[in-house]
């Protein structure tokens, strides 16, 4: 079988096999996934446009969603996130070779420019006939927001005008759009009539589809993955508990205990954060507007103050928000010298390195990939790591197989949900009901060792909660 796709290097294919092989081990959720639905097969016949970090978790999702009978393609939801090899080894496929590649479609390397960017997702939700997918994976939004825009722009014949972006991605995604329209006016219109759903993994893209709902905009039924206990408080606490140090290390290996650390946003993603950061021993402050997550910050001894006054005082700093233009020129001009600058939230927008780069006389001084100094005319610097993109991917691998297992198996999960019960879910934003979350959370036992204790039937009674689960309610928070 040939087909189309674009990665760095299909040769690398066999080093992203043996690390997708030492992920499935630490997966257990998925590979579960995987036995239970083995004869089933229930997403036969289901095209899946995936937008995703092609990271070697990812891999394992995107071949448990084959074996469950799917036809899926896939691009990168972070230009700074691809890892070449698994991308590669997913092209290839478990029985292909790099002369007969024999797996997925995939459109995805390290290091994209916006425009590539844009196109890849262009190419990850058309079919080679043209159609496109039944389900979207999403994170953060990209795929959905494509569609939608495109779709708005082919309803009203004007094509988008690039130059009234608000930032550059925006306008990448423009030009995009604009492009298609001048060869198929009509091109992105009936794929997106064709979708059943959208399963989203993160915040910002549930965020965004809240608006696009509220909006009366919303094309199709979105599962709201990221909302699932077992992916907010598992991966945005402990994966990014995991991965924020890690490439904090890879980024820069300097000393962390002892110095001071800024987490401006204490949701789950700056919980985790915080925790890592003091756990290495930094002095912790953080900076929050919400006043229930900064009470949580300082009963959990945490100094909570403005960003204004912690910014002469950190040694780094981390955005953990989901928004925009929340580390500005005005805090780096006071920062200490040769600061360290990471985003750990959403996108590029935290940090914000585009109205750095336009400070008269700031020189940008790379000083390895993803790691960045700045320096002004006086000769004081900061560094800024992954451009303002998520560091714990650019400046290392994203987080752990094991608590991307979690997150995986709540979206094979909705997908399976979406396709197979497509009528229970109209147009709107859904989610797994909690005996699922208590589910995925069951699978990951067994890998810790960890022994559940059971209700005696007087504790059933007395309580009314079934001894087989669900244990809490759905508004219950954990
Ligand atoms: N890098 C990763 O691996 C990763 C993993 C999961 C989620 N995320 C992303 O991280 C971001 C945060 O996710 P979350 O689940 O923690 O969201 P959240 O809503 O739980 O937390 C965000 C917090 O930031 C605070 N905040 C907003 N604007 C602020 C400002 N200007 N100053 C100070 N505080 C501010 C909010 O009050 C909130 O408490 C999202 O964009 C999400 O998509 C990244």
């Amino acid at each position: 079988m040939t087909f189309t796709y674009r990665i760095a290097d299909i040769q690398l294919a066999e080093q992203g096999r043996t690390d997708i092989r030492f992920a499935e081990h630490e997966m257990p959720g998925l590979m579960a996934i995987r036995r239970e639905y083995a004869g089933a097969r229930p997403l036969a016949g289901a095209k899946i446009a995936g937008s995703l970090g092609m990271t070697v978790e990812t891999a394992v999702l995107i071949e448990t969603l084959v074996e469950l009978g799917a036809d899926v393609r896939w691009a990168t939801c972070n230009v700074l996130s691809t890892m070449d090899h698994a991308a590669a080894a997913v092209v290839v496929g478990p029985s292909g070779t790099p002369e007969r590649p024999a797996g997925v479609p995939v459109f995805a390397w390290m290091d994209q420019t916006l425009d590539e960017y844009w196109w890849c997702h262009a190419q990850a939700l058309r079919w080679p006939d043209g159609s496109g997918p039944h389900l979207i994976l999403d994170d953060g939004g990209d795929a959905t927001l494509l569609l939608h825009r495109a779709v708005h722009h082919e309803k009203s014949g004007v094509p988008p005008d690039p130059a009234q972006a608000h930032n550059a991605e925006r306008a990448a995604l423009l030009r995009l759009i604009a492009d298609s329209m001048a060869e198929d006016a009509n091109r992105w219109t009936p794929i997106a009539g064709g979708i059943i759903g959208v399963a989203e993994e993160t915040t910002s893209g549930v965020r965004a589809l809240r608006r696009l709902h509220a909006s009366g905009e919303l094309l199709f039924a979105a599962m709201n993955v990221n909302d699932a206990v077992t992916k907010s408080k598992l991966d945005n606490i402990y994966g990014c508990r995991h991965s924020l140090i890690d490439g904090l290390n890879r980024a820069t290996d300097r000393m962390i205990g002892g110095k001071v650390a800024v987490v401006v946003g204490y949701g789950d993603v700056g919980k985790g954060s915080a925790a890592a950061l003091a756990g290495q021993g930094a002095r912790v402050i953080v900076v929050e507007v919400d006043p229930i997550c900064a009470l949580q910050a300082a009963l959990d001894g945490f100094q909570v103050t403005t960003l204004d006054e912690a910014a002469p005082m950190g040694d780094v700093f981390i955005t953990a928000t989901a928004n925009c233009q929340v580390i500005r020129p005005e805090h780096m001009a006071r920062m200490k010298h040769m600061a360290v600058l990471g985003n750990i939230g959403h996108s590029d927008v935290e940090v914000d390195v585009a109205a750095l780069a336009a400070v008269p006389g700031i020189r940008r001084r790379t000083v390895k990939p993803q790691v960045d100094e700045w320096v002004w005319p006086d000769g004081r610097s900061i560094v800024v790591l992954s451009n303002g993109r998520d560091l714990n991917f650019g400046n290392a691998t994203g987080h752990p197989a094991f608590v991307m297992s979690a997150s995986f198996t709540n979206q094979a999960m909705a997908l399976i949900e979406l396709y197979t019960n497509a009528a229970r879910y109209p147009v709107g934003i859904h989610r797994l009901p909690r005996i699922r979350d208590e589910e995925v959370a069951r699978l990951h036992l067994d890998a810790l060792g960890v022994r559940l204790d059971r209700l005696t039937p007087q504790q059933v009674e007395y309580s009314g909660v079934p001894a087989d689960g669900p244990y809490k309610s759905e508004d219950y928070r954990y």
